[in-house]
């Protein structure tokens, strides 16, 4: 993948009239969805009107995933081979329980005749199970991985935990932990770090406030669930004007003295990590613009 989405909006597969709107919500990424949106009467349907979608889909539009059921339940298989056949930009695997899941995705993927470059982006922490083998991404490069996402929702239900947030809308120390954790797997991995869903659609500050914090703490995007989420988190996740202006400096001062390991900007030490930081900055700025 070139550039990381900064909004991957899921849609449900089945639905004809959220589909049509998939181009227009101003996603970097779409997630078509097989799996919990969808009820089980509805999977072929779904899946049928998913390789519709991909196969009449104009290039210029946002990057098309498609979450698939997880490994072993009886849709996987026939999402996989009716999704590949239309090159989509890649796979989103749930209930994903570390990096031999992702392996048995890969191959499943190759035998439906996909190429390489179809991804593989996982939501990593929606097991017990799979927090625990969370740190098995730092162990060596996973084919086609090219991000890591983290749910809360499936793993309240799997602990048996009432809710998975406090009054105050904080995390609770489960899902806290498992969120960094998953931040750390996806960087040890060399992949984006997606940032979970805001469930409450209508709360746009909290949505502002809580993807702002996200991108401060390395995480280069997030998946949305209503249209109404896209424009907040691209914004979210852009540098801001000042970042841009510093990072420009940084870049200026090592250009004028090239051989520098250390320079004073302003007063503040900035040494080559600085660099490679203020550089990603503008690449990604640039990406966007
Ligand atoms: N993608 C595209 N269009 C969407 C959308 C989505 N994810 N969510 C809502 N819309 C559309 C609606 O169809 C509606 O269109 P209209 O104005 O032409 O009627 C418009 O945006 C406003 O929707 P709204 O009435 O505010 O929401 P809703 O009650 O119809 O839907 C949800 C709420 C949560 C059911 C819906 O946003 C949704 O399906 N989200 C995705 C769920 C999903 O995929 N979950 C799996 C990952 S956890
Ligand atoms: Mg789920």
């Amino acid at each position: 993948m070139s550039v990381e989405p900064r909004s991957w909006l899921f849609i449900p597969g089945d639905s004809e009239k959220k589909l049509a709107k998939a181009a227009h919500c101003g996603a970097d990424a779409v997630i078509i969805d097989l799996e919990d949106s969808v009820a089980a009467s509805a999977k072929a349907d779904a899946r049928a009107m998913a390789s519709g979608y991909l196969a009449s889909a104009s290039a210029d539009g946002p990057a098309l995933w498609v979450r698939i059921n997880p490994l072993g339940s009886p849709e996987c298989l026939a999402d996989v081979a009716a999704i590949v056949a239309h090159s989509p930009s890649g796979l989103v695997l749930p209930k994903c329980e570390g990096p031999e899941d992702v392996e048995r995705l890969g191959d499943l993927i190759a035998k439906a005749g996909g190429g390489e470059e179809i991804a593989i982006h996982a939501i990593a922490t929606e097991t017990p199970r799979a927090v625990f083998r969370l740190s098995g991404f730092a162990e060596k490069p996973v084919q086609r991985l090219a991000a890591l996402s983290w749910g809360a929702e499936d793993l309240a239900a799997a602990i048996g935990a009432s809710g998975n947030r406090h009054a105050d809308g904080s995390f609770h120390d489960l899902f806290r932990q498992a969120r960094t954790m998953a931040l750390l797997a996806a960087r040890a991995a060399g992949v984006q770090p997606v940032d979970t869903l805001h469930a409450d659609f209508r709360d746009e500050e909290g949505l502002r406030r809580s993807s702002v914090r996200a991108r401060a703490e390395g995480f280069t995007g997030r998946l949305a669930i209503h249209p109404a989420q896209v424009a907040i988190i691209n914004e979210a996740f852009m540098p801001t004007a000042e970042e841009i202006d510093w990072a420009g400096r940084i870049v200026a001062a090592f250009a004028e003295s090239p051989d520098a390991g250390t320079i004073g900007i302003e007063g503040k030490m900035i040494d080559r990590p600085h660099l490679d930081q203020a550089t990603k900055l503008l690449a990604r700025a640039a990406a966007f613009n």
